[in-house]
Formats: structure tokens, C-alpha cells, sequence
């Protein structure tokens, strides 16, 4: 049943129908829009639009329409009706016959989908930071199994410092809680109602919107009917949460595949998350990671068509913004799947302490702990620098690591330097001097990973 028809003399043509309808898509937003039809009766029978019997009898075979799609949504696609709305209100309709027709008084399809998707959107907060805590979760407990593992830091891909294996997965926690905490930020602007804004203008009922807002579990009704309907900027912050949250995730996804590389060999991924290759019979694949990093770009591209398609809209409703639900639905629903994965991938790591360790003792990483030591014996830092450097391409040359060097080597360079140099070198004492607030120092990690426990514990 179309909702509109009176001042047209010619049917719409088949083409432009599949062109415009929105059923396909839109109808995950049949919950929200039965239970935002429910709430919309009530505002009417308080306003003398409908009397108790009616809306008792609409709120009844709208309940009923819930069950029946919770229970089977995809029954919904079998019709042709326009849009979510249309389908929803046909419904009734064949229920309660001629009554059906009255919900839409004073209600316009525009405030109505403003009010589904917002809806849709408040719903989908606590689902995604559950997910987002569950994995900050795993990687906490990662990051305690593997608490003194060493890992090589890199900067430009090139070994710079040793790190934990405990310091690297504590670094996601961290860019984990803040995609936490902007979703919850997220979710505190977009907790006001749109119902009751009308087409445009208002509605011409007396309806209590406070009410109405507080009935549908808003904060507060939306001040501007104009605005009401023309705002999705909800629907822009959750896929900007999603885009920020997928960019940690690729960086994540490809500081893994590199550590999986046959020329790394850090860690190995599980048979669960890895997949073999058609002609070759060696291969192992790290498609997990791979396609978090790949998806993260299809994510990309949903945010920057939605604001492609916002763009200078004039005010208030237009059709454009039918294009809202596709790639927000997308977008959500790919980034739920990659927080899953990522978390599935870590869940069965195997970490290979060896070639880390020996990973994180090469490329001369201990050279800013060496100009440290210069730096404890008098010389300042940019002169120890300067003659570090030199120690190195010495090294280099004679192919040794650094504290492999004989004493008489190094007093070549600085006659300051003595055999406690050889102390310093180490790996540990490498770790254990970057000993500030946020450092790898032993202590540090044990600090920050009891702060992250209970942090997160407090959460429930
Ligand atoms: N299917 C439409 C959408 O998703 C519903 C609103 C239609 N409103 C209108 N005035 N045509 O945006």
C-alpha cells in the first residue's frame, strides 16, 4: 500500500519504484519503528486524537507485529512496500482495518525515520562498546601472559628501542579507550527525539513531546522541528567512531602481519584465523588481519560518502538522505566483525620469545642506552650522540653488535668510557631504565597493566 497516492493520476513506473523504495534495506528498522508507532498512539490519545479503546487496540496489534518480526524479520522483504513505514502501517491496517489509518495523524514520514534511526543508532552504542571492552579485556590478558616477553620497537620500520610484548598490546588498550569513551560521548549528543517534529514545521496536534521523548527512552525532545528532521549527525559520529576505531584496528592488523612475516617470525597465528594458498602448500595466510586492514578502507569510504551526500542539503528533509542507512548499517556491522575478529586472532597467539629477544638485541637498539651511559659520565647528550654514532659504524664495520666490542674499542671513542659500559648494554638494563611514567621499565608495566585491570573492572 503506498501512503500517498491522492494527487497522482498515473501509476509510478516499475523502474523508478526499485529506484526509490527502501525496503530492502531499511527494514532492520522495523523494532524501531513499531515501537516508536506505539509511543506516537499514545501521544495521540493523550492529545484527543484517538480515544483508549483505539489506541489500545493499535498498541495491541502493533505488539503483536513486533513479535511476529523479532521472531522472523526477514518476512518483511516478501512485501512490496515502499519503505520500513509504509510496511508497519499497512500492517495495522489489515489488523485493525480503517483504525490503522489514523496513527499517522500528524506524524510525517520525515520525523519518523529521524526517530527510527536515531533510535537504531542509541541501540547500537552498548552493543559496540561491549564489544570494544572484550577485546580491550583480551588484550590485557595477553598483555600478562607475555608481561616480560621483548619485543623490538620500531620507528620507520626500523628497530629503534626494545619494548614488552605486554607494552605493545597495552598501547591498543589505550587507543581502544578512547574509541570507548568517543562513542560514549557519541551517544550523549544523540539522545534527544525527533517525534512530533512533523514534516518540517512541527506537528499541528497537541502533543506533549517531553513526555513522548521520556516514553521512547530519550533524554529530551529535539528544540528545532526543522533541525529534527534534517540531522544526521548521529549517524555521522557513530561512523566516525567506527573509522577512528577501524584505523586503530588496521595498524593493529599490520603491526601482526608483520610480526608473522617469515622474515619477522614474532609470533604464529592460529589454523582458526589463517587460510591456505590454492597452489602453494607452505602457505599460511594471515587473511584475519588482512581483511581488518582491508575492510578498514570500505569503512573509510561509507564516512566520506555520508558526507558527500549531507553536504550543502538545504534544509529540511530530502531523499538524499534515504542514502543514510546502507553505509551506516555497513559500517557498524563491519566494524562489530573486526572487533570480533581481532579478538579471536589474539586469543590463540603464539608468541616466539626467541626470535624476538633476538630481534630486539639487534640493529644496534641499544645505541640511545649507550649515549645515555656518555650522558651518566659528564658528556652531553648531543656530543654522546654524535660519538655513538661513530661506535656504531665502527661496529658495523668490524660486524659485531655493540657490546661486543672490546673495552679498548670503545676507548678509542671516549676515554670516560669503562667496563660497566658492558651492563648497560643488555637488553634488561635497556628496559629498565626507561623507568618514567609510561616507560617499559618492569615496574612501569606492572603499574599500567593493574591501572588497565582495574579500570576495566570498574566498567562491570
Ligand atoms: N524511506 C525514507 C527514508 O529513508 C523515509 C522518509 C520518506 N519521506 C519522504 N518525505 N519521502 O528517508
Amino acid at each position: 500500500m503506498a501512503l500517498w497516492g491522492g494527487r497522482f493520476s498515473q501509476a509510478a513506473d516499475a523502474k523508478f519504484q526499485q529506484f526509490n523504495d527502501s525496503l530492502r534495506f531499511d527494514y532492520r528498522l522495523a523494532e524501531q519503528d513499531i515501537v516508536g508507532s506505539i509511543a506516537w498512539s499514545n501521544a495521540l490519545c493523550k492529545a484527543g486524537v484517538l480515544n483508549s479503546d483505539e489506541q489500545q487496540k493499535i498498541e495491541l496489534a502493533l505488539n503483536e507485529l513486533k513479535a511476529k518480526v523479532l521472531a522472523d524479520p526477514s518476512q518483511i522483504l516478501q512485501s512490496d512496500a515502499e519503505d520500513i513505514h509504509s510496511w508497519v502501517e499497512g500492517q495495522l491496517i489489515n489488523v485493525v482495518g480503517d483504525l490503522g489509518k489514523k496513527l499517522h495523524t500528524g506524524r510525517s514520514r520525515n520525523d519518523q525515520v529521524a526517530t527510527d534511526l536515531k533510535l537504531w543508532c542509541k541501540q547500537q552504542v552498548p552493543v559496540l562498546l561491549g564489544k570494544i571492552d572484550e577485546l580491550q579485556k583480551q588484550l590485557v590478558t595477553v598483555a600478562r601472559q607475555q608481561q616480560a616477553t621483548v619485543l623490538p620497537g620500531y620507528t620507520h620500520l626500523q628497530r629503534a628501542q626494545p619494548v614488552t610484548f605486554a607494552h605493545w598490546c597495552l598501547a591498543y588498550v589505550e587507543m581502544l579507550d578512547r574509541d570507548f569513551t568517543r562513542l560514549q560521548d557519541a551517544h550523549k549528543r544523540m539522545d534527544t527525539c525527533p517525534l512530533g517534529s512533523g514534516a518540517l514545521a512541527g506537528t499541528g496536534f497537541p502533543i506533549d513531546r517531553h513526555e513522548l521523548a521520556l516514553s521512547l527512552d530519550f533524554a529530551a525532545p529535539t528544540r528545532n522541528s526543522l533541525d529534527s528532521v534534517s540531522d544526521r549527525d548521529h549517524v555521522l559520529e557513530l561512523m566516525n567512531c567506527a573509522v577512528n576505531s577501524m584505523m586503530h584496528l588496521s595498524r593493529f592488523a599490520e603491526d601482526l602481519i608483520f610480526y608473522n612475516s617469515g622474515e619477522a617470525g614474532f609470533i604464529e597465528l592460529s589454523d582458526r584465523v589463517t587460510s591456505g594458498s590454492s597452489l602453494m602448500p607452505q602457505k599460511k595466510n594471515p587473511d584475519s588481519l588482512e581483511l581488518i586492514r582491508g575492510k578498514t578502507g570500505r569503512v573509510f569510504g561509507a564516512y566520506a560518502g555520508m558526507m558527500m551526500t549531507l553536504k550543502a542539503l538545504p534544509l529540511a528533509y530530502n531523499k538524499d538522505m534515504q542514502e543514510d542507512k546502507e553505509g551506516l548499517f555497513d559500517a557498524l556491522d563491519t566494524w562489530y566483525d573486526c572487533l570480533d575478529m581481532a579478538e579471536m586472532v589474539l586469543h590463540d597467539l603464539k608468541l616466539n620469545e626467541e626470535k624476538t629477544r633476538e630481534a630486539a638485541q639487534g640493529g644496534y637498539s641499544n645505541a640511545t642506552e649507550m649515549a645515555d651511559y656518555l650522558v651518566s659520565k659528564g658528556i652531553p647528550f648531543r656530543e654522546a650522540h654524535h660519538i655513538v654514532g661513530a661506535i656504531v659504524v665502527h661496529a658495523i664495520a668490524k660486524k659485531l653488535p655493540m657490546e661486543e666490542l672490546p673495552l679498548s674499542d670503545f676507548k678509542e671513542f671516549s676515554p670516560l668510557i669503562e667496563d660497566d659500559v658492558f651492563g648497560r648494554l643488555s637488553l634488561e638494563s635497556s628496559l629498565a631504565s626507561r623507568c618514567a611514567l609510561g616507560g617499559v621499565a618492569p615496574d612501569q608495566i606492572e603499574f599500567a597493566l593493574t591501572q588497565t585491570e582495574q579500570r576495566l573492572s570498574q566498567r562491570g
